[in-house]
Protein backbone atom coordinates (compact mmCIF):
# COMPACT_ATOMS: atom_id res chain seq x y z
CA UNK A 1 0.00 0.00 0.00
CA UNK A 2 1.52 3.81 -0.46
CA UNK A 3 2.11 5.92 2.36
CA UNK A 4 -0.71 8.30 1.12
CA UNK A 5 -2.86 5.29 1.06
CA UNK A 6 -2.09 4.01 4.56
CA UNK A 7 -2.67 7.64 6.10
CA UNK A 8 -5.68 8.42 3.94
CA UNK A 9 -6.83 4.57 4.11
CA UNK A 10 -10.32 5.54 6.68
CA UNK A 11 -11.91 1.70 7.51
CA UNK A 12 -10.33 0.59 10.55
CA UNK A 13 -10.13 -2.56 11.91
CA UNK A 14 -10.14 -1.48 15.43
CA UNK A 15 -13.63 -0.56 17.20
CA UNK A 16 -11.29 0.68 20.26
CA UNK A 17 -7.67 0.95 19.78
CA UNK A 18 -7.51 1.78 23.31
CA UNK A 19 -8.68 -1.42 24.56
CA UNK A 20 -4.33 -2.41 24.04
CA UNK A 21 -3.45 0.40 26.25
CA UNK A 22 -1.37 -0.34 29.32
CA UNK A 23 -3.43 1.16 31.40
CA UNK A 24 -6.94 -0.29 29.98
CA UNK A 25 -9.14 -1.18 32.48
CA UNK A 26 -10.99 -4.56 31.14
CA UNK A 27 -14.75 -5.09 31.55
CA UNK A 28 -14.26 -8.86 32.10
CA UNK A 29 -11.91 -8.92 34.69
CA UNK A 30 -12.10 -12.62 35.56
CA UNK A 31 -9.59 -15.53 37.91
CA UNK A 32 -8.67 -13.32 40.54
CA UNK A 33 -12.02 -13.24 42.10
CA UNK A 34 -10.20 -15.03 45.36
CA UNK A 35 -7.00 -12.53 45.11
CA UNK A 36 -10.03 -9.25 45.13
CA UNK A 37 -12.18 -11.02 47.89
CA UNK A 38 -8.98 -11.46 50.17
CA UNK A 39 -8.15 -7.30 49.43
CA UNK A 40 -11.58 -7.02 50.56
CA UNK A 41 -11.54 -8.53 53.92
CA UNK A 42 -8.06 -6.56 54.71
CA UNK A 43 -9.70 -3.26 53.94
CA UNK A 44 -12.93 -4.36 55.75
CA UNK A 45 -12.16 -3.32 58.90
CA UNK A 46 -11.29 0.28 57.73
CA UNK A 47 -15.04 0.93 56.29
CA UNK A 48 -16.09 1.02 59.91
CA UNK A 49 -12.78 2.73 61.28
CA UNK A 50 -11.27 -0.11 62.36
CA UNK A 51 -7.89 -1.53 61.67
CA UNK A 52 -7.68 -3.06 58.55
CA UNK A 53 -4.95 -5.45 57.60
CA UNK A 54 -1.36 -5.38 56.07
CA UNK A 55 -0.99 -7.50 52.78
CA UNK A 56 1.89 -8.33 50.16
CA UNK A 57 0.44 -8.32 46.72
CA UNK A 58 2.86 -10.99 45.09
CA UNK A 59 3.07 -12.06 41.24
CA UNK A 60 5.19 -11.95 38.35
CA UNK A 61 5.17 -9.22 36.19
CA UNK A 62 1.63 -9.20 34.23
CA UNK A 63 -0.67 -11.50 36.37
CA UNK A 64 -3.02 -8.97 37.18
CA UNK A 65 -1.85 -7.57 40.62
CA UNK A 66 -2.20 -3.55 39.64
CA UNK A 67 -5.36 -4.24 38.00
CA UNK A 68 -7.36 -5.89 40.90
CA UNK A 69 -6.14 -3.29 43.05
CA UNK A 70 -7.28 -0.90 40.80
CA UNK A 71 -10.78 -2.45 40.55
CA UNK A 72 -11.15 -3.64 44.25
CA UNK A 73 -10.58 0.26 45.14
CA UNK A 74 -12.69 1.85 42.72
CA UNK A 75 -15.10 -0.62 44.58
CA UNK A 76 -14.16 1.00 48.32
CA UNK A 77 -14.62 4.25 46.48
CA UNK A 78 -18.02 3.75 45.17
CA UNK A 79 -19.45 2.24 48.05
CA UNK A 80 -18.78 4.81 50.24
CA UNK A 81 -15.26 7.17 50.01
CA UNK A 82 -13.98 9.66 48.63
CA UNK A 83 -10.51 10.24 47.67
CA UNK A 84 -9.09 12.14 50.07
CA UNK A 85 -7.48 15.08 48.05
CA UNK A 86 -9.76 16.17 44.98
CA UNK A 87 -6.30 17.40 43.25
CA UNK A 88 -3.46 16.18 41.55
CA UNK A 89 0.05 16.99 43.16
CA UNK A 90 1.79 19.75 41.95
CA UNK A 91 4.93 18.46 39.21
CA UNK A 92 7.35 20.10 41.72
CA UNK A 93 6.38 17.47 43.83
CA UNK A 94 5.24 18.43 47.87
CA UNK A 95 7.37 18.17 50.52
CA UNK A 96 6.57 14.52 52.45
CA UNK A 97 6.30 15.98 55.77
CA UNK A 98 3.74 18.16 54.68
CA UNK A 99 1.49 15.64 52.87
CA UNK A 100 2.00 13.40 55.79
CA UNK A 101 1.19 15.56 58.71
CA UNK A 102 -1.78 16.73 56.55
CA UNK A 103 -3.16 12.94 55.90
CA UNK A 104 -2.67 12.34 59.17
CA UNK A 105 -4.26 15.02 61.08
CA UNK A 106 -7.60 14.70 58.36
CA UNK A 107 -7.84 10.93 59.44
CA UNK A 108 -7.38 12.02 63.07
CA UNK A 109 -9.69 14.62 62.83
CA UNK A 110 -12.69 12.47 60.90
CA UNK A 111 -11.95 9.22 62.66
CA UNK A 112 -11.10 7.47 59.39
CA UNK A 113 -8.34 4.68 58.51
CA UNK A 114 -6.47 4.50 55.74
CA UNK A 115 -5.02 1.73 53.51
CA UNK A 116 -2.21 2.69 51.05
CA UNK A 117 -1.16 0.82 48.02
CA UNK A 118 2.47 0.30 46.76
CA UNK A 119 3.00 -0.62 43.85
CA UNK A 120 5.85 -1.76 42.23
CA UNK A 121 7.03 -1.75 45.44
CA UNK A 122 11.09 -3.28 44.28
CA UNK A 123 11.30 0.46 42.98
CA UNK A 124 11.17 1.76 46.30
CA UNK A 125 13.73 -0.27 48.04
CA UNK A 126 16.52 0.15 45.07
CA UNK A 127 16.11 3.64 46.11
CA UNK A 128 16.66 2.49 49.30
CA UNK A 129 13.61 5.09 50.72
CA UNK A 130 11.55 1.99 51.59
CA UNK A 131 11.72 1.18 54.98
CA UNK A 132 11.30 4.74 55.92
CA UNK A 133 7.91 4.88 53.91
CA UNK A 134 6.74 1.87 55.45
CA UNK A 135 8.20 2.65 59.00
CA UNK A 136 6.75 6.61 58.80
CA UNK A 137 3.09 4.96 57.96
CA UNK A 138 2.84 2.27 60.11
CA UNK A 139 4.11 3.98 63.17
CA UNK A 140 1.98 7.04 62.45
CA UNK A 141 -0.42 6.37 65.70
CA UNK A 142 2.82 6.79 67.80
CA UNK A 143 2.29 10.45 66.80
CA UNK A 144 -1.20 10.85 65.77
CA UNK A 145 -3.23 9.00 68.50
CA UNK A 146 -6.16 6.89 66.82
CA UNK A 147 -5.08 6.71 63.85
CA UNK A 148 -5.18 3.45 61.58
CA UNK A 149 -3.07 2.66 58.54
CA UNK A 150 -2.31 -0.15 56.96
CA UNK A 151 -0.03 -0.99 53.83
CA UNK A 152 -0.27 -2.76 50.77
CA UNK A 153 2.86 -3.75 49.25
CA UNK A 154 2.82 -5.07 45.48
CA UNK A 155 5.80 -6.63 44.41
CA UNK A 156 6.97 -8.68 41.32
CA UNK A 157 10.59 -9.73 42.50
CA UNK A 158 9.70 -12.06 45.46
CA UNK A 159 13.49 -11.58 46.49
CA UNK A 160 12.36 -8.34 48.17
CA UNK A 161 10.05 -10.31 50.75
CA UNK A 162 12.44 -10.28 52.87
CA UNK A 163 14.09 -6.74 52.65
CA UNK A 164 13.09 -5.08 55.31
CA UNK A 165 14.81 -3.67 58.33
CA UNK A 166 14.03 -5.13 61.65
CA UNK A 167 12.45 -2.75 62.84
CA UNK A 168 9.83 -2.21 60.09
CA UNK A 169 9.68 -6.16 60.48
CA UNK A 170 8.05 -5.74 63.85
CA UNK A 171 4.97 -3.36 62.35
CA UNK A 172 4.39 -4.55 59.43
CA UNK A 173 3.53 -8.48 59.25
CA UNK A 174 1.54 -8.82 56.17
CA UNK A 175 -0.69 -11.74 54.77
CA UNK A 176 0.71 -12.64 51.78
CA UNK A 177 -2.06 -13.00 48.79
CA UNK A 178 -0.33 -14.84 45.41
CA UNK A 179 -1.15 -13.95 41.46
CA UNK A 180 -0.51 -17.25 40.12
CA UNK A 181 0.64 -17.59 36.59
CA UNK A 182 -2.07 -18.05 33.93
CA UNK A 183 -2.68 -21.42 32.58
CA UNK A 184 -3.41 -21.62 28.49
CA UNK A 185 -6.91 -21.82 28.69
CA UNK A 186 -7.19 -18.74 30.73
CA UNK A 187 -4.54 -16.82 28.00
CA UNK A 188 -7.21 -17.44 25.39
CA UNK A 189 -9.87 -16.54 27.25
CA UNK A 190 -8.46 -12.86 28.32
CA UNK A 191 -7.08 -12.19 24.84
CA UNK A 192 -10.68 -12.80 23.10
CA UNK A 193 -12.28 -10.69 25.74
CA UNK A 194 -9.76 -7.49 24.46
CA UNK A 195 -10.17 -8.78 21.03
CA UNK A 196 -13.80 -8.59 21.05
CA UNK A 197 -13.62 -5.19 23.04
CA UNK A 198 -10.78 -3.95 20.60
CA UNK A 199 -11.16 -5.14 17.10
CA UNK A 200 -14.63 -4.98 15.21
CA UNK A 201 -16.40 -8.53 15.17
CA UNK A 202 -14.94 -11.45 12.65
CA UNK A 203 -11.78 -9.47 12.42
CA UNK A 204 -10.00 -12.16 14.56
CA UNK A 205 -10.24 -15.93 13.80
CA UNK A 206 -10.28 -18.43 16.41
CA UNK A 207 -7.57 -19.75 14.68
CA UNK A 208 -4.98 -16.83 14.54
CA UNK A 209 -6.18 -16.03 18.26
CA UNK A 210 -5.13 -19.37 19.48
CA UNK A 211 -1.37 -19.16 17.59
CA UNK A 212 -1.46 -15.54 19.39
CA UNK A 213 -2.25 -17.13 23.12
CA UNK A 214 -0.31 -20.03 22.11
CA UNK A 215 3.03 -17.68 21.32
CA UNK A 216 2.20 -16.05 24.66
CA UNK A 217 2.22 -18.93 26.83
CA UNK A 218 5.11 -20.34 25.67
CA UNK A 219 7.01 -17.40 25.12
CA UNK A 220 5.57 -14.02 27.24
CA UNK A 221 3.40 -12.87 29.04
CA UNK A 222 -0.28 -11.09 28.90
CA UNK A 223 1.59 -7.64 28.19
CA UNK A 224 3.26 -9.53 24.96
CA UNK A 225 -0.03 -11.55 23.68
CA UNK A 226 -2.04 -7.64 24.51
CA UNK A 227 0.74 -5.71 22.31
CA UNK A 228 0.94 -8.69 19.95
CA UNK A 229 -3.00 -8.52 19.22
CA UNK A 230 -2.53 -4.65 18.49
CA UNK A 231 0.58 -5.41 16.02
CA UNK A 232 -1.23 -7.69 14.17
CA UNK A 233 -3.99 -5.30 13.80
CA UNK A 234 -1.75 -2.76 12.74
CA UNK A 235 -0.20 -4.85 10.25
CA UNK A 236 -3.66 -6.26 8.94
CA UNK A 237 -4.52 -2.36 8.26
CA UNK A 238 -1.79 -1.44 6.23
CA UNK A 239 -2.42 -3.98 4.65
CA UNK A 240 -6.08 -3.28 3.72
CA UNK A 241 -7.11 -6.61 5.03
CA UNK A 242 -10.33 -6.77 6.80
CA UNK A 243 -9.13 -9.54 9.19
CA UNK A 244 -6.25 -10.24 10.96
CA UNK A 245 -3.93 -13.55 8.83
CA UNK A 246 -2.05 -15.81 9.74
CA UNK A 247 0.95 -13.98 7.59
CA UNK A 248 -0.16 -10.84 9.47
CA UNK A 249 0.27 -12.80 12.64
CA UNK A 250 3.68 -13.81 11.58
CA UNK A 251 5.08 -10.64 10.65
CA UNK A 252 4.17 -9.49 14.06
CA UNK A 253 6.07 -11.89 15.56
CA UNK A 254 9.20 -11.19 13.66
CA UNK A 255 8.95 -7.53 14.74
CA UNK A 256 8.60 -8.40 18.08
CA UNK A 257 11.54 -10.86 17.62
CA UNK A 258 13.47 -8.38 16.20
CA UNK A 259 12.90 -5.20 19.16
CA UNK A 260 13.84 -8.27 21.15
CA UNK A 261 17.19 -9.51 19.89
CA UNK A 262 17.96 -5.35 19.34
CA UNK A 263 17.61 -5.11 23.43
CA UNK A 264 19.48 -7.95 24.06
CA UNK A 265 22.34 -7.18 22.16
CA UNK A 266 22.41 -3.38 23.99
CA UNK A 267 22.05 -4.83 27.33
CA UNK A 268 25.48 -7.31 26.72
CA UNK A 269 28.49 -5.72 28.45
CA UNK A 270 31.63 -5.59 26.04
CA UNK A 271 33.23 -8.90 26.37
CA UNK A 272 29.94 -10.47 25.27
CA UNK A 273 29.34 -7.99 22.11
CA UNK A 274 33.25 -8.73 21.38
CA UNK A 275 32.35 -12.58 21.22
CA UNK A 276 29.54 -12.01 19.53
CA UNK A 277 30.44 -9.69 16.61
CA UNK A 278 33.54 -12.48 16.06
CA UNK A 279 30.85 -14.78 15.80
CA UNK A 280 28.78 -12.49 13.64
CA UNK A 281 31.21 -11.70 10.97
CA UNK A 282 31.91 -15.53 10.12
CA UNK A 283 30.09 -17.24 7.28
CA UNK A 284 30.40 -20.71 8.81
CA UNK A 285 29.88 -22.32 11.57
CA UNK A 286 32.69 -22.04 14.45
CA UNK A 287 33.92 -24.84 16.84
CA UNK A 288 33.93 -23.97 20.68
CA UNK A 289 37.48 -24.65 19.98
CA UNK A 290 38.15 -22.55 17.00
CA UNK A 291 36.02 -19.62 18.69
CA UNK A 292 38.54 -19.54 22.16
CA UNK A 293 41.53 -19.30 20.27
CA UNK A 294 40.56 -16.61 18.22
CA UNK A 295 38.88 -14.79 21.00
CA UNK A 296 41.99 -14.83 22.80
CA UNK A 297 44.17 -13.59 20.24
CA UNK A 298 41.88 -10.87 18.94
CA UNK A 299 41.01 -9.59 22.85
CA UNK A 300 43.60 -11.08 25.10
CA UNK A 301 41.08 -12.39 26.99
CA UNK A 302 41.41 -15.27 29.27
CA UNK A 303 39.32 -19.12 28.56
CA UNK A 304 37.40 -18.09 32.03
CA UNK A 305 36.18 -14.72 30.74
CA UNK A 306 35.76 -17.00 27.12
CA UNK A 307 33.44 -19.06 28.84
CA UNK A 308 30.80 -16.73 30.95
CA UNK A 309 30.64 -14.81 27.63
CA UNK A 310 29.82 -17.92 25.76
CA UNK A 311 27.26 -19.21 28.46
CA UNK A 312 25.61 -15.37 28.53
CA UNK A 313 25.09 -15.42 25.00
CA UNK A 314 23.65 -18.94 24.77
CA UNK A 315 21.10 -17.82 28.02
CA UNK A 316 19.99 -14.68 26.36
CA UNK A 317 19.59 -16.78 23.52
CA UNK A 318 21.44 -14.99 21.07
CA UNK A 319 23.38 -18.45 20.03
CA UNK A 320 22.50 -22.00 20.21
CA UNK A 321 25.15 -24.55 21.43
CA UNK A 322 25.12 -28.06 20.07
CA UNK A 323 26.86 -30.67 21.17
CA UNK A 324 28.29 -32.60 17.60
CA UNK A 325 29.48 -36.08 19.19
CA UNK A 326 32.84 -35.69 17.62
CA UNK A 327 36.75 -34.25 19.16
CA UNK A 328 37.95 -35.53 21.90
CA UNK A 329 35.22 -38.03 23.82
CA UNK A 330 32.89 -36.19 21.51
CA UNK A 331 32.97 -33.24 23.88
CA UNK A 332 33.33 -31.07 20.75
CA UNK A 333 30.11 -27.80 20.60
CA UNK A 334 29.28 -26.04 17.30
CA UNK A 335 28.39 -22.38 17.95
CA UNK A 336 25.03 -21.31 15.82
CA UNK A 337 23.64 -17.58 15.68
CA UNK A 338 20.15 -17.42 16.40
CA UNK A 339 19.31 -14.22 14.53
CA UNK A 340 20.62 -12.74 10.89
CA UNK A 341 23.33 -10.78 11.84
CA UNK A 342 22.24 -8.26 8.72
CA UNK A 343 19.79 -6.76 10.22
CA UNK A 344 21.05 -6.03 13.62
CA UNK A 345 23.87 -3.76 14.78
CA UNK A 346 26.49 -5.00 17.04
N1 LIG B 1 -7.71 -11.46 34.52
C1 LIG B 1 -7.49 -10.55 33.59
N2 LIG B 1 -8.46 -10.21 32.71
C2 LIG B 1 -8.25 -9.28 31.76
N3 LIG B 1 -7.10 -8.61 31.59
C3 LIG B 1 -6.08 -8.90 32.44
C4 LIG B 1 -6.22 -9.86 33.47
N4 LIG B 1 -5.05 -9.93 34.15
C5 LIG B 1 -4.22 -9.06 33.57
N5 LIG B 1 -4.84 -8.42 32.54
C6 LIG B 1 -4.23 -7.43 31.65
O1 LIG B 1 -2.84 -7.74 31.52
C7 LIG B 1 -2.04 -6.56 31.60
C8 LIG B 1 -1.15 -6.64 32.80
O2 LIG B 1 -1.92 -6.61 33.99
P1 LIG B 1 -1.45 -5.81 35.30
O3 LIG B 1 -2.60 -5.74 36.25
O4 LIG B 1 -0.83 -4.52 34.91
O5 LIG B 1 -0.35 -6.85 35.83
P2 LIG B 1 0.76 -6.68 36.98
O6 LIG B 1 0.43 -5.45 37.79
O7 LIG B 1 0.66 -7.96 37.74
O8 LIG B 1 2.07 -6.57 36.25
C9 LIG B 1 -3.01 -5.40 31.66
O9 LIG B 1 -3.23 -4.93 30.35
C10 LIG B 1 -4.30 -6.03 32.21
O10 LIG B 1 -5.43 -5.34 31.75
MG1 LIG C 1 1.65 -3.75 38.03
Amino acid sequence: MAIEDILMYDESLFQNINAFDPDYMPQNYNFRDTQMEAMAMAIRPAIRGGQPSNAIVLGSPATGKTTAIRKVFELVEKTIYKKMFGHIPPETGVPFSRIYDQIMKDLQRNEKSLVIALDDVNYLFQSKSANKVFYDMLRAYEEYPGVRTAIFAILSDLEFKYAFDKNVNTVFIPQEITFPLYSYSEIEDILKNRAEAGFFPEVLSDEVLEQVAMYTYENGDLRTGINLLKSCGNIAEADASREITLEHFEKAIDSLVSINVSETIKSLNDVEKNLLKIIADYDGIYTAGELTELFKQKTGSSYASFNRALDKLEFVRLIDIKFTGKGVKGNSREIILRFNPDNYVI
